[in-house]
């Protein structure tokens, strides 16, 4: 449908070589079909617009179907609960850097965007009753964070995202949306103006070169967890949306907010969610105490993450760590009904039993804080629409862009995000980006014309990069990088090891140019997918770690020993990150939003305070 074989060929690149276009014309391309992006897809082609979905990876392949323990909604399924508490929980999660109207939007929406799941067809966990089964969560409590914890995180046992991913592929396709799948996204095109008009995908299956022409393009791309050694993340979270974004001069937002789970499997990094505490689980340290006691006495174990994981982290260091090298945390779960455990954690028994050796009714888990989520992105409003912001308009939209999920930062997690917000963030905005697209976009307009001087430019970085003839190999370089950001952006943060990561990320960055791809072809090129994506997974890696310096404070995920205070009169904004071709950095920032979107909740409840738990 509306496909195109126009014979139009790029300008010879570089290595004198051109190469043809397939033209495709859209109202709507989503790129990527994980929770956020096909949730988009699904509410674009309800509405009757043309619809193409492209992704890198089969959808129920996306990383979705990692999301292990739930989707946060206050439905009161089991106990007591009220949209104004989640949202509570949200903008103290948040460590108040969260835009309050996108917070309020997301606590509003979330329990009927759950009701949609479960009459699209998500085979949720129920109660005796017959209701969506309800687990309690990290920094999910009752009374205006009062406790005791809630159960609020609707479950599937914990497949959570796989049950939700496969549900709305299946929806999606009903609605005939067109799905293009294994092309990986090159570059945006943007016109003169700034307005997008679509974007160039490689077909990796074939080795044809595609233009999406559109007049909106979603970027649901997902987070960059792998531009740190060990992250729970897919190996294909590599922030390609983050890198689009920033090869079109356009800013990616609050970088520096990387969040660690407490409890990846050490030496593996496979998630064991949240939800293992939520029905019981306890952390013990190497003289067998409960230690989270000690520090969140009233939420426990059940602390928000970036708490859980810094405590964990002091453990540690005061030679508290179990094992050999004293540098691991266990989870005890052992403890647990075995009927318990079959029934509600089935997923991370065997998890624990593959990776780590351990059967989980007799043995603890051996765990760590582990990179899994990303709080920075694309900046958008609570409609997905994205952002250029300027000194003078901090919200001015930029036509024809869209960022949802962990792509955009909208800013509904702030500088923390709290467990199963992210499943509930992924539908929420996912279905408000489809209404808002429904209203902006002009059905009866045409759709925009590629330019050709455009497409030259992105396929002249193509080819360069497909042709790179340098000296260090790609896998070389992503680990070095890796291992940088694993060092010196993590859990805690000082002034040193920060300008260290910045000094490093300069030189990888430099390393860029000097690179070797061994593969030429056009099909199925790994080894050029890799180095494309090394691209991407180094803009977001030297903004995170410029964004971080620059911060001097400790908010949320972002934990600085030599500013250990948060410094709302100075810091309570958002930071903004270009990034040029030489890998310069350039900072600014915009407030935060701090009105409500509407009545129901008192300003006063959520207002900044100390955090704790
Ligand atoms: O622990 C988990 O199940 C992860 C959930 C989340 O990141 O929201």
């Amino acid at each position: 449908m509306a496909k195109k074989a126009s014979g139009a060929k790029s300008a010879p690149g570089v290595n004198g070589r051109a190469y043809e276009f397939i033209d495709h014309y859209h109202d709507v391309v989503v790129v990527g079909a994980g929770g956020s992006g096909l949730r988009a897809t699904l509410g674009m082609a309800e509405q009757g617009l043309k619809t193409a979905c492209v992704t890198k990876v089969f959808p129920t392949r996306s990383h979705t179907v990692a999301a292990q323990g739930g989707i946060a909604a206050s439905l009161t399924n089991m106990g007591e609960d009220c949209w104004q508490w989640h949202m509570y929980d949200t903008v103290k999660g948040s460590d108040w850097l969260g835009d309050v109207d996108a917070m309020q939007y997301l606590a509003m929406e979330a329990p009927a965007a759950v009701y949609e799941l479960e009459h699209y067809g998500v085979p949720f966990s129920r109660t005796e009753d017959g209701k969506i089964y309800q687990r309690p969560f990290g920094g999910h409590m009752q009374n205006y964070g009062d406790g005791p914890p809630v159960q609020r995180t609707c479950a599937a046992a914990d497949r959570t995202g796989h049950a939700i991913l496969h549900t709305l592929y299946g929806q999606s396709l009903r609605h005939n949306a067109e799905f293009y799948i294994e092309y990986f996204a090159l570059d945006l095109m943007m016109d003169k103006n700034g307005v997008c008009t679509g974007l160039i995908a490689w077909n990796l299956d074939d080795g044809n070169i595609h233009r999406f022409n559109a007049k909106m393009v979603v970027l649901a791309t997902g987070g960059y967890g792998r531009a740190y050694f060990s992250a729970t993340s897919a190996h294909t979270c590599t922030g390609d949306g983050n890198g689009m974004i920033a090869r079109a001069g356009l800013p990616l937002q609050d970088m520096e907010f990387v969040q660690f789970h407490p409890t990846g499997i050490y030496g593996a990094g496979t998630l064991i969610t949240e939800g293992a505490r939520g029905e019981g689980g306890y952390l013990v340290n190497s003289e067998g105490e409960r230690f989270m006691e000690r520090y969140a006495p009233s939420a426990k174990d059940l602390a928000s993450r970036d708490v859980v994981s810094r405590c964990m982290t002091l453990e540690i260091r005061e030679g508290r760590g179990v094992g050999q090298g004293q540098d691991h945390i266990f989870l005890h779960l052992d403890h647990l009904d075995p009927a318990v455990l079959a029934q509600r954690l089935p997923g991370i028994s065997e998890s624990a039993k593959i990776f780590a050796g351990v059967e989980v009714t007799r043995q603890p888990i051996p765990v760590l804080p582990t990179v899994h989520y990303n709080m920075g992105g694309v900046p958008t409003n609570y409609w997905g629409e994205v952002l250029n912001p300027t000194a003078k308009d901090p919200d001015r939209v930029s036509p024809g862009l869209m960022a949802v999920g962990e792509a955009g930062c909208a800013s509904v997690h702030g500088a923390n995000r709290l467990g199963s917000n992210s499943l509930i963030d992924l539908v929420v905005f996912g279905r408000a980006a489809g209404i808002r697209a429904g209203e902006v976009i002009d059905r009866e307009a045409s759709i925009p014309e590629p330019d050709e001087k455009v497409s030259d430019e992105i396929m002249a970085r193509f080819d360069a990069t497909r042709y790179a003839d340098g000296s260090v190999s790609t896998a070389k370089l992503r680990d070095t990088m890796q291992r940088a950001m694993q060092e010196d952006a993590a859990v805690f943060r000082t002034e040193e090891t920060l300008k260290a990561g910045c000094k490093r990320m300069d030189e990888v960055w430099k390393g860029l140019s000097d690179i070797k791809v061994h593969d030429r072809s056009m099909v199925w090129n790994s080894d050029l997918v890799e180095t494309l994506e090394l691209q991407n997974l180094a803009i977001c890696a030297i903004t995170t770690v410029y964004s971080a310096e620059a911060r001097k404070e400790s908010r949320g995920a972002h934990a600085r020993e030599d500013f250990p205070d948060r410094d709302d009169k100075n810091w309570r904004e958002h930071t903004l990150a270009k990034v040029d071709a030489k890998g310069k950095v350039k900072l600014s920032y915009r407030p935060v939003h701090t009105e409500l979107l509407a009545e129901g909740i008192d300003l006063a409840k959520i207002a900044p305070k100390a955090r704790v738990y």
